[in-house]
């Protein structure tokens, strides 16, 4: 039932607040994160023991997978890999018993995932499932299971279960970092408060949905899309080109910002559109200034830049043909805020042509088969 929504991916992506929110529920005690469920396969003596983490996916739940790599090795100093579970099985990853495999699947039913799931297994790597169907096989074949708590999301593009996928790596990587004595009680409390902000915040990002349609609708006959972004903003470009890929089948790229020169830039040519999710002018990295530079170069080549941007970011004003606006978060968190407009983008853009948002051509929901 879509109730009242034009399609199940519209209303997917107006739930992604209380998918957060649930996700959230019952793993945060006083201030900090608590994640009894895990216990049984990874007891804390084992969590210290970890000297390496595997991040495995596919499309959608890879990139989550890089949000999680960023804060799972700034929280618990851990270091951390990410990759596409089709490719780990047909190498010789090196696993030992102190290496940590997390599979990311929104189903948990993914082949591709699954295989080396039990692959990381035989060789005796310990198996952790983010998963969002209760009881799914990729569950049921690891050691212990972290659940997103979304909700059935039945849109073949993933949007609900991208950000409550980020959120339950997020509370994984607060607690490993608790845990291995690698963040004090106090930077704790403060990420979980910034945490259990986001739910509100992503809602007043949603309220900019009928000037996303706006940008879309103008949009329509657009051939080639880029998107750039840098540290966290990168693995949102990624995403947000997949959703327009597979939504709108346009041509679309995610890059690193700071690749820009090493290649990318020999596509900028004019009315080229040019999506740019940029960091926060509060960002202690400095790379706002970098990013506000890339904008320029783009831009002085023609490119019709649409920044995704902090409220109050006046810099990118002069360079940036369109501009939408997220709240104020900490650094790690304004992924969480920055993909949901270009997932309503993607949405509406295949709207606009009048394609069937809710089910691409040649996409299925689950991919059950190598
Ligand atoms: O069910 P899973 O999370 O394992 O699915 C993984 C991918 O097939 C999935 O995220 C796919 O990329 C989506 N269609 C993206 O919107």
């Amino acid at each position: 039932d879509k109730g009242g929504w034009s399609s199940f991916m519209a209303k997917e992506i107006s739930e992604e607040p209380e998918a957060l929110e649930a996700t959230l529920l019952g793993r945060v005690h006083d201030g900090l994160v608590v994640l009894d469920e895990i216990e049984g396969g990874f007891p804390d003596d084992v969590l210290r023991g970890v000297d390496r983490i595997v991040l495995l996916g596919a499309g959608t739940a890879a990139y989550s997978g890089l949000l999680g790599k960023y804060a799972i090795e700034k929280w618990a100093g851990v270091p951390v890999e990410v990759e596409l579970a089709h490719e780990f099985r047909y190498r010789d990853p090196v696993l030992s018993e102190h290496t940590l495999v997390a599979s990311i699947s929104q189903s948990g039913e993914t082949m591709d995932t699954l295989m080396a799931v039990k692959y990381a297994r035989e060789r005796g790597a310990r198996t952790l499932s983010i998963c969002n169907t209760q009881g799914a096989t990729i569950a049921r074949e690891s050691d212990a299971v972290l659940y997103t708590r979304a909700g059935p999301e039945v849109a073949v593009a993933s949007t609900k279960a991208f950000t409550a996928q980020v959120v339950a790596l997020y509370l994984f990587g607060l607690h490993l970092g608790r845990v291995r004595g690698a963040l004090s009680d106090a930077d704790s409390r403060g990420l979980v408060a910034e945490l259990q902000a986001l739910p509100a915040k992503l809602q007043e990002v949603l309220a900019q949905g009928g000037e996303v349609r706006e940008m879309a609708r103008q949009m329509s006959d657009t051939r080639s899309v880029l998107f750039l972004g840098r540290h966290v903003g990168y693995p949102v470009a990624l995403e947000g080109a997949l959703k327009l890929k597979e939504l709108a089948y346009i041509h679309a790229e995610g890059f690193a910002a700071g690749e820009l020169k090493h290649g990318p830039i020999a596509l900028i040519e004019p009315g080229q559109r040019v999506f740019v999710v940029v960091p926060s002018p509060r960002d202690s990295n400095s790379l706002h200034p970098k990013v506000v530079s890339n904008i320029q170069e783009i831009r002085a080549r023609g490119a019709y830049v649409l920044a995704v941007a902090e409220a109050g970011d006046v810099a990118v004003l002069p360079f940036a043909d369109e501009v939408l606006r997220i709240p104020l978060a900490g650094p790690m968190f304004e992924p969480l805020l920055a993909v949901a407009p270009l997932q309503q983008f993607a949405m509406e853009l295949a709207a606009a042509k009048g394609l069937d948002v809710d089910q691409p051509r040649n996409l299925a929901k689950s991919v059950t088969v190598e």
